[in-house]
């Protein structure tokens, strides 16, 4: 079985594709390297002896998307992680986004749609819920008006799916990300922010390292129980295992209908404190920060309800917010050695 993966040297793409191998799936990553580095190769063949095909390709060049499925003519699922992802620069370049996130979308999909079936995964993010009304969110939870190009064209990439699954051979699973975190425990692979660090973990881990002065903690006056905001904390390991199981299930045939959509979370709500005090925990340091106001477009509260993926995938978590910050600092002080 031959497996596409678009952005397959990322962050998630990297470590599913450890998870795919590991598995026997014969893996071929599509990659543009604007975010990640040929490197990650080596990386991923330290893990399982084994390195996948992989095509340098820009998916918003529709010829190169056209010629690749020609000469990859025998996959058998796509898991299409390949897209940009920082909410900031969204709203500052959202062309970018949208030629990014929608147009290399758009062009894989005119490939898979002239085939009998096929199989796609896509990154989707609990994003598109924005704040929930009640916790933890499920799948039925209302889908919310998006608060910056990014998280609109994840809404907008399911709706191309759903529209297209339905007049077409192509079966999609949607997978709603809450926030994923933390490295392969060998540290062969983890997350690689480009510049300064958006998201809370790397910014912990590269403040642990001495790299960054100390961390800012936007806000701690919300309604939580220690006033910060809580989030869903996922082991990317974790939800690399997921991909493997949906995928499976579209090449089982055991989806009951050609569009389904799954949250992947812990279920378990972390406070930024709380993100803190176990990477305090694990690395045997303090750690530097301080209190500033809210950063503007933060939900308070999001975490997932896993019963469906539970249940119906048959998933679930099995690394705690301690392993995964564990892995996490593992990964930094490899990279900084
Ligand atoms: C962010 C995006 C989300 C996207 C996800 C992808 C926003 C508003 N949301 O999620 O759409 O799908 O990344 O990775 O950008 N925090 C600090 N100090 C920091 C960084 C973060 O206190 O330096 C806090 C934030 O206020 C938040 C929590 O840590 O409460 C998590 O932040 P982050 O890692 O950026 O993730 P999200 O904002 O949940």
């Amino acid at each position: 079985m031959k497996i596409l993966v678009t952005g397959g040297l990322g962050f998630i793409g990297s470590h599913t594709v450890v998870e795919l191998q590991n598995e026997g799936f014969e893996v071929v990553v599509i990659d543009n390297l604007s975010n990640s580095s040929e490197d990650v190769l080596k990386g991923i063949e330290a893990i399982t002896g084994k390195k996948p095909l992989f095509e340098k390709l820009d998916l918003r060049e529709k010829a190169a998307v056209q010629d690749f499925f020609k000469k990859h003519a025998d996959v058998n699922g796509v898991i299409h992680f390949a897209a940009s992802k920082a909410v900031g620069e969204s709203v500052g370049n959202p062309l970018l986004y949208y030629e990014n996130n929608i147009n290399a979308l758009v062009y894989i999909l005119q490939e898979l749609e002239k085939k009998e079936n096929a199989n796609f995964i896509f990154s989707s993010s609990c994003t598109v819920y924005g704040q929930a009304k009640t916790m933890p969110i499920n799948e039925g939870s209302e889908v919310q008006p998006a608060m910056s190009p990014y998280g609109n064209t994840k809404q907008i990439g399911e709706e191309i799916i759903t529209d297209v699954a339905k007049v077409s051979g192509i079966n999609a699973i949607l997978l709603r990300y809450f926030n994923p975190i933390g490295a392969h425990p060998s540290a062969e692979i983890g997350e690689l922010p480009l510049g300064i660090p958006q998201n809370l973990v790397p910014f912990i881990t590269q403040t642990g390292i001495g790299l960054r002065k100390e961390l800012l903690v936007y806000g701690n006056d919300y309604p939580t129980p220690d006033g910060t905001c809580i989030r869903d904390y996922i082991h990317v390991v974790d939800l690399a295992k997921a991909h493997v199981v949906a995928l499976q299930r579209l090449l089982n045939k055991k989806n009951q209908d050609k569009v389904e959509t799954f949250n992947l979370g812990t279920g378990v709500g972390s406070s930024v404190l709380e993100v803190i005090n176990a990477f305090e925990k694990v690395s045997g340091q303090k750690l530097a920060y301080r209190i500033v106001d809210r950063r503007e477009g933060d939900v308070t509260l999001a975490y997932a309800d896993t019963t469906k993926a539970n249940d119906v995938l048959g998933w679930k978590t099995q690394s705690t917010l301690e392993q995964a910050m564990e892995s996490a600092w593992k990964w930094e002080q490899k990279i900084r050695s």
